[in-house]
């Protein structure tokens, strides 16, 4: 039983994205506060957040009020210039605020542009980490020759990534260089927000919903790299697989991507569902022959396309 909390402890992160009314579905806060801590219920140490993900990280901060045992990660995102020294100090002060903490556990820089030079940001942030206020600095979307650049600046421990069997662009070389320079790689999109899961083996086309980031974030997705036929192609073959272990599909995607070199962490996006959080939280208690894994990368590799390096097509280069 310890082993399997520690497990869970180590393995997943909940992702908080989930949380933002006006890219998903709106919850109550009430259920989502009951969700969160059927999360903890199950062991669950990791939160994922960020400064753009509307009421987030506030929802978070209350709903982990002194739970010191709990890491928060948020990020700090910047779309388009440079931020001067006070947007960075007035980023660091409203996401302390909004996660009513001393320190934050963990800053994610986002970088869309690769043609801004972001030495000067780096720099600013590292010294928050040495006034105390900032445990430790990560990035997101980060391919590899601005992750090699940024650690030269500052000590990066980790790069958030989408990586599922739709999406490998992070086998392109960003695996290997996090591997060598003990970069951990957080994991998300495992599901595709949810496309990769039982509930949609059967669907001929790519059902899309409303308020429902699944649809304009993964439906591009999975159109860049294959379309739909592909990932039915994939499902029906998952599909054939989780049944000799009695798993779902989604349960058997989480168990290879926690198989994958390099992979610290699995992010999953936040779910009021219990039997799906149940399902997540229990993935990993089934032991995948490696003939299987092997498998599923093999019929992966073979129906989607990939790009290069993370983030490729998402930056326009
Ligand atoms: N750094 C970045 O640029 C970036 C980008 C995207 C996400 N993220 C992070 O990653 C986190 C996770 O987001 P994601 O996009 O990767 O979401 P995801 O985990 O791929 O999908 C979450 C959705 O999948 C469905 N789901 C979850 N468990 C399921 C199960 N067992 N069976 C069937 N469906 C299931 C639920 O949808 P239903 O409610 O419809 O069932 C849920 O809302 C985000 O919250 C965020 O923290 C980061």
């Amino acid at each position: 039983m310890i082993e399997k909390l520690d497990r869970i402890a180590d393995t997943f992160m909940v992702g908080c994205w989930q949380l933002d009314d006006r890219s998903w579905k709106a919850t109550s806060e009430i259920d989502i506060e009951r969700a969160i801590d059927t999360y903890l219920a199950w062991g669950v140490k990791k939160f994922d957040t960020a400064d753009i993900y509307g009421r987030s990280e506030r929802i978070l901060g209350k709903s982990l009020k002194g739970r010191q045992d709990c890491q928060i990660f948020t990020k700090a995102v910047f779309f388009d210039s440079i931020p001067s020294p006070k947007q960075i100090q007035n980023k660091i002060e409203s996401s302390l605020r909004n996660l009513q903490r001393e320190r934050l556990d963990c800053v994610q820089v986002h970088w869309h542009d690769p043609c801004l030079d972001f030495t000067s940001t780096l720099e600013e942030f590292t010294k928050y980490i040495d006034a105390g206020k900032i445990n430790y600095l990560g990035v997101t979307n980060f391919n590899t020759p601005m992750l090699k650049k940024a650690i030269e600046i500052a000590p990066i421990k980790s790069n958030q990534v989408q990586y599922s069997p739709i999406d490998r662009r992070v086998e392109f070389s960003m695996q290997d260089f996090c591997i060598q320079a003990n970069i951990d790689i957080l994991a998300y999109g495992s599901l595709a927000g949810g496309f990769l899961s039982d509930k949609f083996v059967n669907a001929k086309s790519i059902p899309l919903e409303a308020e429902h980031a699944r649809s304009f974030y993964y439906s591009n997705t999975i159109e860049k790299h294959g379309g739909w036929m592909a990932v039915r192609e994939l499902l029906l073959m998952l599909e054939q697989v989780a049944k000799k272990y009695r798993i779902g599909i989604s349960q058997l995607v989480l168990n290879w991507l926690s198989e994958r070199d390099g992979v610290k962490a699995i992010i999953t996006g936040l779910t009021e569902n219990r039997q799906q959080i149940q399902s997540n939280m229990e993935a990993l208690n089934t032991k995948i022959e490696p003939e299987d894994l092997k498998l599923i990368s093999q019929r992966s590799a073979e129906l989607f396309e990939q790009f290069g390096d993370i983030y490729s097509y998402e930056r326009g280069v």
